[in-house]
């Protein structure tokens, strides 16, 4: 009887301490829009996560009703900017998550919502600052080529900027890349890994297709290469004005951040995504930020890869994306400056 309800208090000692050790707090800003919602979704079924923290300036009191009902082992708390609501959202978070913003209408590009969206993402990472500043954040405000140097100034400003947990979130290229490889092919994208670089939009966005191991005609290279790069086109006219990518986006951005708390709080080694953050890849062309496959590790990211070998074809779109890049990134830490 002793010995059983022995081991019976040192297995929920156990499981106490192992619950400990994985405390995360998810919040979500901007969790009531379009990606928000189907991402908070998603997160909900995270097992990592203990605390969900959903944040917007409305709408968010229904949401986490709603999501609170799901029954997996995490919180779900709704906050709107009323009695401080955004201190509260961020306190504790280890994981932020950012699609608050405006979305594109057909015929703009991403560039066209730095406007609305710049000063949006400055006053979420001013508050980040503030409130979290350990957090590892994830940004998926476009555009993101240049809302990643704006949350980093702002950090910066703050002095509490963390490279290694900054993420600007293109997983989204990559998802599409592999099923419009997929297509061509007549494959399960589950085997039409690609590798996607550079930034994310338009000409920016540069697919290593000669790293997939499949052989392509030119006519094949060509359209894939503009699909992938302008695959969000695709969406944001068939939703006719109504909004761009929400769903294969929420899709995408639980992916990343499954990835970053497997890594940070599941103890997982080799953990690979991609990810546009602060790299040393094009610095000495003045491109201080850029997307490509990234090993994290507890405290985030570990180790930065190379490009590998690249065909001339790539070498060619590189050439094209960096001097855009370069003057995304410049227009992003101009806002700030
Ligand atoms: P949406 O308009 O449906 O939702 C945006 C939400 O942000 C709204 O609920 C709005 O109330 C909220 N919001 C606005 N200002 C806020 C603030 N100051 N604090 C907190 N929340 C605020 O837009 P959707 O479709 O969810 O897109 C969000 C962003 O994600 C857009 O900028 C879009 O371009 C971007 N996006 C990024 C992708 C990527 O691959 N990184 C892919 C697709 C979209």
């Amino acid at each position: 009887m002793f010995a059983a309800s022995r081991i019976a208090s040192v297995a929920s000692k156990r499981a106490f301490s192992t619950s400990a050790a994985n405390l995360s707090k998810v919040a979500v800003l901007g969790a009531a829009g379009g990606i928000g919602q189907p991402l908070s979704l998603l997160m909900k079924q995270n097992p990592h996560v203990t605390e969900l923290s959903l944040y917007d300036i409305v709408n968010t009191p229904g949401v986490a009703a709603d999501i609170s009902h799901i029954n997996t082992n995490s919180t779900v708390k709704g906050y709107t900017a009323e009695n401080d609501g955004l201190k509260s959202a961020l306190e504790g978070a280890h994981v932020v998550i950012i699609p608050a913003g405006v979305p594109r209408k057909p015929g703009m590009t991403r560039d066209d919502l730095f406007n609305t969206n710049a000063s949006i993402v400055r006053d979420l990472a001013e508050a980040s600052a503030k409130y979290c500043p350990d957090a590892h954040f994830l940004i998926i405000s476009n555009p993101v080529n240049s809302t990643v140097p704006i949350f980093a100034e702002t950090l910066k400003k703050a002095g509490v900027f963390n490279p290694k947990k900054l993420y600007g979130v293109t997983t989204l290229d990559v998802v599409r890349a592999s099923r419009f490889v997929a297509e061509v092919k007549g494959k399960d994208p589950k085997d039409c890994k690609v590798t996607v670089v550079g930034g994310h939009s338009g000409v920016t966005i540069v697919p290593l297709l000669s790293q997939t191991g499949e052989s392509f005609t030119k006519e094949q290279l060509d359209a894939l290469t503009h699909r992938i790069q302008f695959g969000g086109d695709e969406v944001v006219q068939a939703k006719n004005g109504t909004g761009s990518a929400t769903l294969s986006m929420a899709f995408a951005g639980a992916r990343f951040a499954s990835s970053v708390l497997d890594a940070t709080v599941g103890g997982k080694k080799g953990v690979v995504e991609p990810s546009f953050v602060q790299s040393d890849l094009f610095k000495d062309q003045g491109v201080e930020y850029f997307s490509s496959n990234i090993e994290l590790g507890p405290n985030g990211v570990e180790k930065i890869n190379g490009l590998g070998e690249i065909s001339d074809y790539e070498k060619e779109l590189i050439s094209k994306a960096v001097p855009e890049l370069k003057k995304n990134i410049t227009k992003g830490n101009s806002f700030v400056q």
